[in-house]
């Protein structure tokens, strides 16, 4: 099993996936689901936080409860589409700074160009969990963690809701220390750098703009 990568293949997550890929499901629906799974990928994606204990009372006794310890955590969408996905861990992870790196892609180079960067202070302090539904070609993705880490974060993990096997070798080459969390490695990426089987272009389905 590779450490660097965590396929998260949960019948909740699997099924509803299936509805997202299939060409029928409209917007409305689209967003809905990608927010359920997010809620189920951010439950992976923070499996191993630091514990604390505090002491409280319940009606009955004192107990030593178990808390997350006080690390902090920012979330850095990808933008535009890891916007779908930040929705869903915010409401786990309600307290957590947020970040966004704007990226688009050059439609014929394929290569990742940079139109906004802006991130919590001293992400050195923090657990840095970048998200951005579809790990295509990992250009885009490889650049926003160069730049998270330009910007002092240490301790980063990638959470998508689609890997391909060219994103997550590139994403390993360039960032072995980068765990990804994914809920599903699909094939292989076309000419274009889209998925396959994929779903299409995730943030034209997101908001519609297709
Ligand atoms: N980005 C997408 O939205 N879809 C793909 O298949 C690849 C990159």
């Amino acid at each position: 099993m590779d450490q660097h990568l965590t396929v998260v293949d949960h019948p909740l997550i699997q099924h509803k996936l299936s509805y997202m890929r299939s060409i029928k499901t409209p917007t409305n629906q689209f967003r809905q689901l990608l927010r359920e799974i997010s809620h189920l990928l951010a439950y992976e994606v923070t499996r191993n936080l630091e514990m604390t204990t505090k002491n409280i009372k319940t009606p009955m006794q004192d107990l030593d409860a178990p808390f997350v310890a006080g690390k902090k955590m920012a979330l850095v969408s990808i933008l535009r589409a890891g916007n779908g996905l930040l929705d869903g861990v915010l409401d786990l992870v309600p307290s957590a700074r947020v970040g966004f790196v704007g990226l688009y892609r050059d439609e014929e180079t394929l290569k990742p160009v940079k139109y906004y960067f802006k991130v919590p202070k001293h992400l050195d302090e923090r657990l840095v969990i970048a998200v951005d539904p579809m790990l295509a070609t990992g250009n885009s993705s490889a650049a926003a963690i160069d730049m998270l880490k330009e910007a002092g974060a240490t301790n980063i993990r990638f959470l998508c809701l689609l890997a391909a096997p060219e994103g997550v070798a590139l994403m390993k080459e360039k960032h072995p220390d980068v765990p990804i969390v994914t809920a599903s490695l699909d094939e292989r990426l076309n000419e274009q750098g889209y998925i396959l089987p994929g779903l299409g272009d995730a943030g034209d389905r997101m908001f519609g703009t297709k």
